[in-house]
């Protein structure tokens, strides 16, 4: 996969060299550049915001560096991701679509956000997805890439050893997962709960589906309410 970030902040993304994210790229699994959107400015101050129009506070990012980058930048099989907390929530769901994409362009606003008429244009050209991480209000799309971008890495194809950990985590079931345990058996008083040492799988794994419905009713309740009724069994209710 292929990634062009596109923001005023490239130290920002240095994190993309760690971890998982830096290994799938060493691998050549991912493909990633980051861009200084300066880089399209014409004047010498390097401007890439003006006032808004209308009036109001903060300024807004001028649509014309922000073309040029991104005609630069497109492929004919791009998508572009807007992070802005005038998104649609970006879910599990959004980041498979992101995994399966060749390439993605991530356009990183900062202070009111970009200039609509370059997000319109773009949407003549190629999908454009706008995406909010949460309810609350970041300083830019800097960190939401970060994050998308851990979220879509590991369901490329070799980036998790297991692939049974993708099927069974949280949030693609549509479930949160049962709490986790590893030895010792007790620590600090306080021993792992004696089904998991059982060794009896059946036990184990009605076990785990009862404490994930627990966890989701009492933490999710927004999640239990669309979990599909015909995944529910009868030991599932009396849960
Ligand atoms: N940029 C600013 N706030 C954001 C949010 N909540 N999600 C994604 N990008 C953002």
């Amino acid at each position: 996969m292929r990634v062009d970030v596109i923001t005023i902040f490239p130290e920002y993304l240095a994190p993309l060299d760690l971890s998982l994210v830096g290994k799938a790229r060493t691998a050549g699994t991912l493909d990633v550049s980051v861009h200084d959107l300066r880089t399209w400015t014409a004047d010498v101050h390097r401007t890439v915001d003006d006032t808004p129009y209308g009036g109001g506070p903060g300024m807004v990012m001028r649509p014309e560096p922000w073309s040029k980058a991104l005609a630069e930048t497109r492929r004919p099989d791009s998508l572009l991701v807007v992070p802005s907390p005038v998104g649609a929530r970006f879910t599990q769901a959004d980041a498979a679509e992101l995994a399966s994409r060749p390439h993605l362009i991530f356009a990183c606003g900062r202070y009111e956000g970009i200039d609509q008429r370059v997000l319109d244009e773009a949407a003549d050209l190629m999908p454009v997805r706008e995406v909010s991480l949460g309810d609350y209000v970041l300083f830019g799309g800097e960190v939401a890439v970060l994050v998308i971008m851990e979220a879509v890495t590991r369901l490329l194809p070799g980036v998790l050893g297991n692939a049974a950990s993708l099927t069974e985590e949280s949030h693609s079931a549509g479930l949160l997962e049962a709490p986790v345990f590893t030895k010792p058996a007790t620590w600090d008083g306080r021993a792992v709960p004696e089904v998991l040492r059982s060794g009896d799988h059946g036990r184990i794994a009605r076990w785990r589906r009862e404490q994930s419905l627990l966890r989701t009713a009492s933490r999710r309740p927004d999640m239990l309410a669309a979990y599909p009724d015909e995944l529910l069994d009868k030991r599932d209710r009396a849960a």
